[in-house]
């Protein structure tokens, strides 16, 4: 589908797809196999201008569109889905965040260095007892005269011991509930900000999840971004953005699914002709491209609405929900068509259905996408 990208979104994706075939492909397995966090090939998606695509090129980005960014998020996506979360949440949710509502002085300090691919970003709004629950917020933030005194857990962060930079929520008056709470830039190495144990995941596992610690750490209130009882309304609407790159990246899985199925289809044979002969397969395949079609239109047009500045909550909510389900259904199909093979590591495609499952569980689970669907329906 190529109707809706002009001749930059083409150019975007022909680099990442370049990229991600020549440098991310041939380790991905490995990574994931061990673990590794992609430290080198982050950094050169960074001087690729990939870390920070849609902030101004005046503050170190690459002054692109939300389509550009969800093309070339397909595209690493595609190769090494880890790659693409990292890059995800660099992008959407920490610059994104920053360069929206941020001020010029927080701006210059941590925005440059992270959207040039220097510095590494998290954003850390889950905790123990609030993952879609994210208003139920047990991290507080005492103001003491010109700085905050931060204490309290984060669970699931992605980028949580890498990222240089890490945007907390947190509760500063308890009593207002979701208009009680504010976000923070806290920095790496603030003393009482440490880390808790490494997550070790089903997929996406060469990306570094870890709960985040703080215990009396002490933020300057400089580092607040937006007004006290500002920081819910930021989450979300921050997150509205980060779920089209989730969808995007959803589609790179399904798409590379889709694309090892064909393969492997024509070169596998089975009653002495290619199993691509049989109609068993065909449909198979024939339902995939259909789905991902639909997935990218719907990841499309969330991407173009945004950058048209017209409201795109419950289109980004839609094309996650889509996606997501569409990458599962994908890398379960692409299994099947490999059988024994497909179920084992010598083909990439178990991979993709432990990268996909993800998808439908972060930046808002399936559920959350369909109660964010649902209200804007019945509000219309
Ligand atoms: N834009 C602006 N304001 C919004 C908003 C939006 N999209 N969504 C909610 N708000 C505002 C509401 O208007 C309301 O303010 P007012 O009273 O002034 O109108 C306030 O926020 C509270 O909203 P709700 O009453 O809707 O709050 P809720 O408690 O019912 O929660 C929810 C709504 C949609 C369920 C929300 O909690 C949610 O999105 N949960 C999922 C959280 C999530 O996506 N977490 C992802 C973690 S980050 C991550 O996964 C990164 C990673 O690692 C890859």
């Amino acid at each position: 589908m190529d109707f809706a990208l002009n001749e930059t979104h083409t150019m975007i994706r022909d680099t990442a797809r370049q990229f991600a075939a020549d440098v991310l492909l041939p380790t991905a397995d490995e990574r994931d196999d061990k673990e590794t966090f992609p430290a080198q090939e982050v950094k050169q998606l960074g001087e690729l201008g990939f870390m920070g695509m849609m902030v101004p090129e005046e503050y170190g980005g690459a002054g692109l569109d939300t389509v550009s960014y969800a093309v070339a998020m397909e595209e690493i996506s595609k190769a090494d889905a880890s790659c693409g979360v990292i890059m995800s949440v660099n992008n959407s949710l920490v610059c994104y965040g920053l360069n929206k509502y941020g001020t010029e002085e927080q701006k210059q300090k941590y925005l440059i260095p992270l959207a040039k691919g220097e510095k590494l970003g998290a954003f850390a709004l889950s905790e123990p007892e609030a993952g879609s629950d994210a208003s139920n917020q047990h991290t507080v933030a005492v103001k003491e005269g010109d700085h905050y005194v931060l204490n309290g857990i984060k669970n699931w962060i992605t980028n949580g011991t890498t990222a240089d930079v890490v945007l907390v929520i947190a509760q500063t008056d308890p009593s207002k509930g979701p208009k009680g709470i504010s976000a923070f830039i806290v920095e790496k190495g603030t003393p009482g900000f440490t880390y808790g144990k490494k997550e070790r995941k089903l997929g996406i596992r060469s990306s570094d999840t870890v709960s985040l610690l703080f215990e009396n750490v002490k933020i300057p209130a400089t580092n607040r971004i937006g007004d006290e009882g500002f920081g819910f309304k930021f989450a979300m609407m921050t997150l509205e953005g980060g779920r089209i790159g989730i969808a995007a990246q959803a589609l790179g899985i399904a798409q590379a699914s889709l694309e090892a199925s064909v393969a492997y289809s024509k070169q596998r044979k089975a009653f002495d002709q290619p199993i691509a002969n049989l109609q068993a397969i065909q449909f198979k395949l024939a339902d995939m491209a259909t789905d991902i079609e639909a997935a990218r239109l719907l990841v499309h047009q969330a991407a173009a609405l945004k950058d048209a500045g017209k409201p795109f909550g419950k289109e980004a909510a839609m094309a996650k929900l889509h996606a997501s389900r569409v990458a599962v259904n994908a890398a379960l199909e692409a299994i099947q068509i490999h059988g024994g093979y497909g179920y084992v590591r010598e083909y990439k495609v178990e991979r993709y259905l432990r990268d996909a499952k993800i998808t439908e569980i972060y930046e808002g689970t399936s559920e959350i996408q369909r109660i964010v669907i649902s209200r804007a329906l019945l509000k219309e």
